[in-house]
């Protein structure tokens, strides 16, 4: 038989396939990067290879909807390729790229200039945020058509100083947004209570790390969600909201749910298992926006991940050098650690520790975010017709998080040393081996995709169409509607 005459290129035995409901011992053919039987091995259709997963967990590969991989204009931080290695040394196929590189993205020159840049790069594949501000505004019907998974808007400043939007440009922005389907995703951290609290905390000479968590409590991303939820609800644009960090935001996002906003959430290993008492042996290595505050916020961001209210976990990847990370004044020391390669073995020792199961964390990880974002069954699921996007996992394997070994060009979290069960041995990126036995497989660069293609965003339901600043401003009255 010559390779065309097989009906699949790769079956997989062995392996116990773990998808957000069940866990069960399957194989699984591969044809042209899809998967096109799981099941019985027995019953798997003729292939020109096999792989033997025996004593691996099979699960979707993670999408991680929230990375800063820094290219364009900061790749001594990180670019396309460190990034993208670092994902699948982590059990992650697709990745949601942040906008605030240089340029930033937000117009069509700078989305094709980061899709040049990914396409050449990527081991994983990729959606690409735009950012949406008062500038770019004008820019959504172009930047929808270069191919977005979303917009990004930043209600609080952070890296890179996206200036926010007022809310009358929110209010705008979610207007224009609405009927494109596309979810905006919010940094919610109201800018002007942190402005105001870190310049009285500067004037009083406060440098400290801990300073960093004063100037930004918990109500200013509890003001921020409650905004932006009363926004989308009478707009009805989608928004998610990034990096929950509180205890005290859930009660916005659960009372904007139960109104009925379409409204979804993350939060990140960081607020899970870091806590304020750990600043002292930290220092600036810890500084993260939102920042990782006090221990008591763990139980109920748990308790809200188990119970629906955070549909997803999201690591916001954000990697900066050592020297960057050490300076002694907190004000300066940028903000964000690397996170793309650590979460999945992070929330396996969770499930080792029984805190949660195995298919819980393909529902965080995998299922939720393709849902979301418009992308399953494609991605998310190991069933025909998906893409085989697979992470194999030894679940016993024990070992302990080095800086030094991780693939990101940023060697500096606030992991480093923490002993983890659990560790993703090969990645597969539709149907390829991206990340086999640890090891980089140095021709899949360049391998990885942008999802928007087979994005289905469903249909909008804009709201208060005829009230819209666009529509009143085009009314002229006594004229015949
Ligand atoms: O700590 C952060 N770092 N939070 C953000 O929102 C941005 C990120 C970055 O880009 O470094
Ligand atoms: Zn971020």
């Amino acid at each position: 038989m010559s390779d065309q005459d097989f009906p699949a290129d790769l079956v997989i035995t062995g392996g116990q396939v773990v998808t957000h409901e069940t866990i069960r011992p399957a194989a699984i053919a591969v044809k042209d990067g899809r998967i096109v039987a799981v099941g019985e091995e027995d019953a798997m259709p003729a292939a020109r290879q096999t792989f033997d997963a025996t004593g691996l967990h099979i699960l979707p590969g993670a999408i991680d909807v929230h990375v800063h991989f820094r290219d364009p204009g900061y790749t001594h931080k990180e670019d396309f390729e460190s990034g993208t290695a670092a994902a699948a040394f982590g059990g992650v196929t697709t990745v949601f790229d942040m906008p605030n590189t240089i340029p930033t993205v937000a117009d069509a020159a700078s989305l094709a200039e980061k899709h040049a840049i990914a396409s050449a790069k990527a081991h994983v594949d990729y959606g690409l945020y735009a950012v949406l501000g008062e500038e770019s505004l004008a820019n959504v019907p172009a930047l929808v058509e270069g191919g977005i998974i979303g917009f990004k808007l930043y209600m609080g400043n952070t890296f890179g100083r996206i200036p926010s939007p007022s809310t009358g440009a929110m209010l705008e922005a979610f207007e224009v947004v609405a009927p494109t389907g596309k979810r905006v995703s919010l940094h919610a951290e109201t800018n002007s209570i942190m402005e105001r609290r870190q310049s009285r905390l500067v004037e009083a000479g406060r440098t400290d790390a801990l300073a960093h968590l004063a100037s930004r409590p918990a109500v200013v991303a509890v003001e921020a969600v409650a905004r932006a939820a009363i926004l989308a609800e009478w707009t009805g644009a989608r928004i998610h909201i990034l990096h929950i960090s509180s205890a005290a935001e859930l009660g916005p996002l659960r009372d904007a749910k139960a109104r009925g906003v379409d409204i979804t959430g993350e939060t990140g290993a960081h607020y899970l298992m870091l806590a304020a008492e750990e600043y002292g042996r930290w220092g600036g290595i810890i500084r993260v926006n939102p920042p990782v505050r006090e221990a008591a916020n763990q139980g109920p961001l748990w308790d809200a991940l188990m119970d629906g209210t955070i549909d997803m976990i999201a690591t916001d990847h954000a990697p900066h050098t050592p020297e960057e990370k050490t300076r002694t004044d907190i004000w300066t020391v940028d903000c964000g650690f690397p996170g793309v390669e650590t979460q999945i073995p992070l929330m396996l020792t969770e499930v080792a520790a029984g805190r949660m199961a195995l298919t819980d964390l393909v529902r965080w990880s995998a299922y939720n975010p393709a849902k979301v974002w418009g992308l399953y069954p494609r991605k998310g699921a190991i069933q025909s017709g998906a893409d085989a996007d697979l992470a194999f996992i030894d679940l016993d394997r024990r070992w302990t998080i080095d800086d030094a070994a991780l693939q990101s060009r940023s060697k500096v979290s606030p992991w480093h040393g923490r002993e983890v069960q659990g560790l993703p041995v090969h990645t597969m990126v539709r149907g390829r081996f991206v990340m086999k036995d640890r090891t980089l497989m140095v021709d899949t660069r360049g391998h990885g995709r942008s999802v928007h293609t087979i994005q289905d965003v469903g249909t909008p339901s804009p709201r208060h169409t005829d009230e819209t600043l666009a529509a009143v401003v085009a009314h002229r009255p006594g004229e015949a509607a």
